[in-house]
């Protein structure tokens, strides 16, 4: 206990603070209980739904679930992009391991919205969202900048020789996001991306021009990686990039296909062709893949 109390002067002391003032105040302190540490009010406190259909209650809880794993990963690649040194092989596979496991959650719960609201009930309080969508979920956008450069989720149609030195705000105009919201031949685009860009235009440059380089997939050595540290990124890529992409776009297809219509949907994107990753061809880390399986993107399966 001494040795303890000493460990707390010397620390306070160092602060330049009396320890004596802390030990009083500990004194006085209540305990600390869990609704305080784990913010149980605010959080409960946060779901606002815009109409009087329970199932929104759903709809708008599970998209906060999503944002907080979301978190968890993007917690994991700051550690890993930000270290002052390289990681060291063992303990970036295991955070590799880690987001795979967080993405597995996300995809393996999608049924909460593929099977969990009623079809009627979510196609009324639906109308009263546009023209928001979940395409604005920035944190997506993040973890991808965080993941790779622009280059690799620019579709192949879209780049050119000079693709991968053009400045950042150009490389963002060609990412395979903007097809969501805008036509290329026209220029016109949807108020969804408007919206987005207005807001986050300016973040997304400044990571992007501070991330070129120091990403993921360009901090990792192809050349030297082990076996199973290439399997946990094939992994990582196949999860985000095409499993739960699938999960997402079958889910749109059941609320949003009756009787073999295609209904408009609230970001106003020619979704069904958009969302499948066959067509985004986004993909971390290429390197990893096969030219064949990068050809058949979002068309196979891999053993998990
Ligand atoms: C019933 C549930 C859902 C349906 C029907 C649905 C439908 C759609 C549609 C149609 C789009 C294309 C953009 C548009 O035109 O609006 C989209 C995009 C998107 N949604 Fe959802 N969504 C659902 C749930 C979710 C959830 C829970 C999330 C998690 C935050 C989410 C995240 C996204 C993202 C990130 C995009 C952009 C995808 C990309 O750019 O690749 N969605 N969604």
């Amino acid at each position: 206990m001494s040795e303890l109390i000493q460990k707390i002067e010397n620390k306070y002391k160092n602060l330049k603070h009396d320890p004596n003032t802390f030990l009083k105040g500990l004194l006085h302190s209540k305990p600390i209980t869990y609704w305080d540490y784990i913010q149980v009010d605010t959080l409960l406190s946060l779901q606002k739904t815009r109409t009087d259909f329970p199932d929104e209650y759903i709809f708008v809880v599970y998209h906060q679930v999503t944002e907080l794993i979301l978190a968890l990963i993007t917690h994991e690649l700051k550690q890993i992009v930000d270290a002052k040194a390289p990681l060291a092989a063992d303990r970036l596979e295991d955070k590799i391991n880690r987001i795979c496991r967080y993405v597995e959650v996300l995809d393996s719960s999608f049924s909460v919205m593929s099977q969990g609201m009623e079809y009627e009930q979510y196609n009324e309080f639906r109308l009263s969202l546009a023209p928001a969508s979940g395409f604005q979920a920035v944190s997506f956008r993040i973890i991808e900048f965080y993941c790779t450069d622009l280059f690799n989720l620019i579709r192949p149609e879209n780049k050119t020789e000079t693709t991968a030195s053009e400045s950042i705000p150009d490389q963002i105009k060609l990412l395979y996001w903007q097809d969501a919201g805008m036509n290329r031949q026209t220029g016109a685009r949807s108020l969804m991306l408007d919206l987005f860009e207005e807001k986050y235009l300016p973040m997304l440059i400044q990571n992007g021009e501070q991330l070129k380089g120091r990403n993921l997939n360009s901090i990792i050595n192809k050349d030297l990686i082990s076996d199973s540290l290439k399997s946990s990124l094939r992994r990582m890529d196949y999860l985000f990039n095409v499993k739960w992409p699938l999960s997402h776009l079958n889910t749109a297809e059941s609320y949003l296909i009756a009787a073999g219509h295609k209904t408009a949907s609230t970001g106003m994107s020619d979704w069904q062709k958009y969302l499948h990753p066959a067509y985004q061809q986004r993909c971390f880390f290429p390197g990893v893949w096969t030219e064949e399986e990068r050809a058949n993107w979002g068309k196979f399966e891999i053993s998990q």
